[in-house]
């Protein structure tokens, strides 16, 4: 079929408003918009001004309203608990209802903030949902962020209440949830009201008195009680939730997400983007805590009426790396989404696939991947043997949505490999010069995006629009800077190839070298730091840590060294998976004193690197180098 993404991209720029405004019908309005986009509104305008509605609502009660009760709406398969249950759309409406029940009967109300602290559970989805209904905004915080990390998003957003569970499970541990949160409201200076904790037999939690609510007990009590509780309208552009994502330094921002334009875009992806029809299995294997659970485990499965599937498990060794096969097969899977890392995984483990061998995939029609550059040779390796096509592309937290791929509802387009493919309609994607210029085709540059941005893009960042407008909007005036640098070919195929900023990826996971620097530095020991992410065939960039002790330190740097691995760890958590200091004697610096943090990557990757001009003693590239092959820190390490 010949791909109508050229005619229906160019309906966009025609008429964005009408498209939008059309898209929108898929989606049910208790009151409809005044403007479909309001240019004075918010810090560039918003979507969908004056109408009212409710993403509870869309997500599940009108699916049981309207011919979808018995279906199933979430699938939680647990390899790694040996549990797997299935929630039709009643089952979910019922739980969701009781769960809002239980949160309003203690004082939550619409515009309150709820932190949710949770593994990869029914649970979860349950606890996102029942803030939905009633107008509270959610912030679901990843279980692999350590305690301080939880205390200032706790700090930021001022919730009235978290909701937990007992523990999350990973293959090495059980991770107690509640210690954690106990340290992180005692760190904070907001105080959240009450905690409502989901007990998990692996692990219960001790509850502390006054504090703690035994969630399972309270929603089977609302349960029985049959009590309705309605979805409180709110306005489009309402926050849905708040989710932090890394920034240049260790304070996150906290991205909003509003409510109208969210439903209009997930709802328009599902279709269009991803080729799903209502009824289908989609699966998402990541994690309720990033936005591409958020978006594509939760929010926009529920709103097209699909089943979703809510893994918990990782892709080799829970129990082996046929482990996605077997889920695909086990719940008729049709579209699988995921990171490249996760197939590096798998490939590493299983290199020609015989594990495939074991199941039926009849039913997979398209992998898609995103969170990080989509290596070549994964996607050869994937296509080769699931023989369906591979999808990479290409968003950000901010976003909520994708940004560059390849629309396989509106036809599939020829893929190129390494490129995520093309602008989604609602983009209009540029590549400018550090001086705001456009590039020819072909030439790395900053890629923006020209304002305003597409529905369920962020309208700004929680509580700090100078933030928003100083991170994102100043530097290219009337663009959004995404931060990241590419190019784009002849075709308007784009390829994105690196961040801008100090951001690395780590196993599709977004963090930032500024906020491990930060915790670096607190180290009686160190004088200064600098920390660089490096390639890794599995998870695509590791952190690497260079300190310079302080003058006088007398102690054997290898114990500082392993001080600083457990520090990182400790204040952020184990997923910033920091294992490498290494003590240098000086850092390159340039003439005025700015760390050259590009080029010591370039050394540990072993890339060529041109000597900058401004260095102020060559001299020490070479010391790096040396530390470099002393620790064995390499491109294949
Ligand atoms: N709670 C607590 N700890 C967690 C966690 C969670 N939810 N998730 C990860 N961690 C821990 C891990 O146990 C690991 O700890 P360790 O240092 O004790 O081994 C550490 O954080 C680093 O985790 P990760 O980088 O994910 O490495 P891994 O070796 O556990 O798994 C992959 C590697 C590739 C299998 C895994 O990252 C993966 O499946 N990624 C693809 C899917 C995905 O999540 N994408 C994200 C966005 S789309
Ligand atoms: P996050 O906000 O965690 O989703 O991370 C967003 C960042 O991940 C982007 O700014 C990119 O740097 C990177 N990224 C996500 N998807 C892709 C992709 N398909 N190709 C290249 N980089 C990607």
């Amino acid at each position: 079929m010949a791909s109508r993404y050229h005619e229906v991209y160019q309906a966009w720029r025609d008429d964005p408003e009408g498209f939008w405004s059309e898209a929108a019908a898929g989606i049910d309005w208790s009151k409809p918009w005044d403007k479909v986009f309001d240019a004075d509104r918010g810090v560039f305008g918003q979507w969908f001004a004056g109408a009212e509605t409710n993403t509870c609502y869309n997500c599940l009660d009108r699916h049981v309203e309207r011919g979808r009760p018995g279906q199933a709406a979430v699938i939680y398969d647990s390899p790694i608990t040996g549990r797997c249950e299935s929630y039709t759309y009643a089952e979910m409406l019922e739980r969701v209802n009781a769960l809002a029940g239980v949160l309003v009967d203690r004082g939550v109300a619409k515009g309150d903030r709820v932190i949710i602290y949770m593994p990869m559970v029914p649970q979860a989805l349950m606890a996102m949902l029942a803030c939905a209904r009633i107008g509270a905004v959610h912030s679901v915080v990843f279980g692999g962020f350590a305690a301080h990390e939880l205390a200032t998003r706790i700090d930021d957003c001022l919730p009235k209440a978290i909701i937990a569970a007992s523990c999350g499970i990973e293959p090495n541990r059980t991770i107690a949830y509640m210690p954690l949160i106990s340290t992180a409201i005692e760190q904070a200076a907001h105080k959240p009201d009450f905690c409502l904790v989901f007990q998990r037999e692996e692990l219960t939690a001790d509850l502390v008195d006054g504090r703690d609510i035994d969630a399972g007990a309270a929603v089977q009590a609302e349960m029985s009680k049959g009590r309705k509780v309605p979805c409180v309208p709110v306005a489009a552009t309402d926050p849905l939730y708040i989710l932090y994502t890394s920034g240049t330094t260790g304070r996150p921002k906290g991205v909003v997400r509003d409510n109208g334009g969210h439903m209009v875009a997930l709802k328009w992806s599902m279709s269009n983007l991803y080729g799903i029809e209502p009824g289908e299995v989609f699966w998402t294997a990541s994690d309720v805590g990033w936005v591409v659970g958020h978006s594509y485990i939760v929010y926009a499965p529920l709103l097209h009426g699909c089943t979703t599937v809510v893994f918990e498990g990782k892709p080799v060794g829970t129990p082996d790396a046929g482990t996605f096969w077997r889920v695909i097969a086990d719940h008729g899977v049709s579209a699988l989404f995921t990171a490249p890392t996760a197939f590096r995984a798998i490939r590493k483990e299983d290199p020609d696939a015989k594990l495939l061998g074991q199941y039926d995939l009849a039913s997979l029609r398209t992998l898609f991947l995103a969170g990080e550059r989509a290596d070549p040779e994964t996607i050869k390796w994937a296509e080769e043997h699931l023989k369906v096509p591979v999808v990479d592309h290409w968003w950000q937290t901010e976003t909520g949505w994708c940004i560059a791929g390849n629309p396989v509802g509106l036809g599939l387009l020829p893929i190129k490999h390494g490129s995520p493919t093309v602008a989604m309609p609602g983009y209009d994607i540029q590549v400018l010069d550090d001086a705001g210029h456009p590039v020819p085709a072909g030439t790395l540059g900053n890629i923006v995006v020209k304002l305003p941005l597409p529905p369920a893009c962020l309208p700004t960042l929680w509580g700090n629009d100078q933030r928003f407008r100083e991170a994102y909007l100043l530097e290219f005036p009337g663009y959004y800077k995404t931060a990241d640098a590419g190019f784009c070919d002849e075709d308007g195929y784009l390829f994105i190839m690196s961040r801008t900023d100090d951001i690395i990826n780590v196993a599709g996971h977004r963090l930032s070298t500024g906020a491990m620097e930060e915790v670096l530095a607190q180290h009686p020991d160190v004088a200064e730091c600098a920390v660089v992410g490096i390639a890794d065939q599995l998870k695509g960039q590791l952190p690497c840590g260079f300190v310079v002790l302080k003058s006088g330190v007398d102690r054997d740097p290898q114990e500082v060294e392993r001080e600083l691995v457990s520090l990182v760890r400790q204040e952020i958590g184990p997923v910033a998976a920091f294992k490498v200091a290494v003590s240098v004697d000086r850092l390159p610096k340039t003439r005025s004193g700015k760390i050259l943090r590009a080029t010591m990557r370039q050394i540990a990757d072993g890339e060529e690197y041109r000597m900058p001009a401004t260095i102020d003693d060559p001299g020490v590239l070479d010391e790096i180098a040396d530390a470099i092959r002393a620790r064995g820190i390499s491109r294949s390490s």
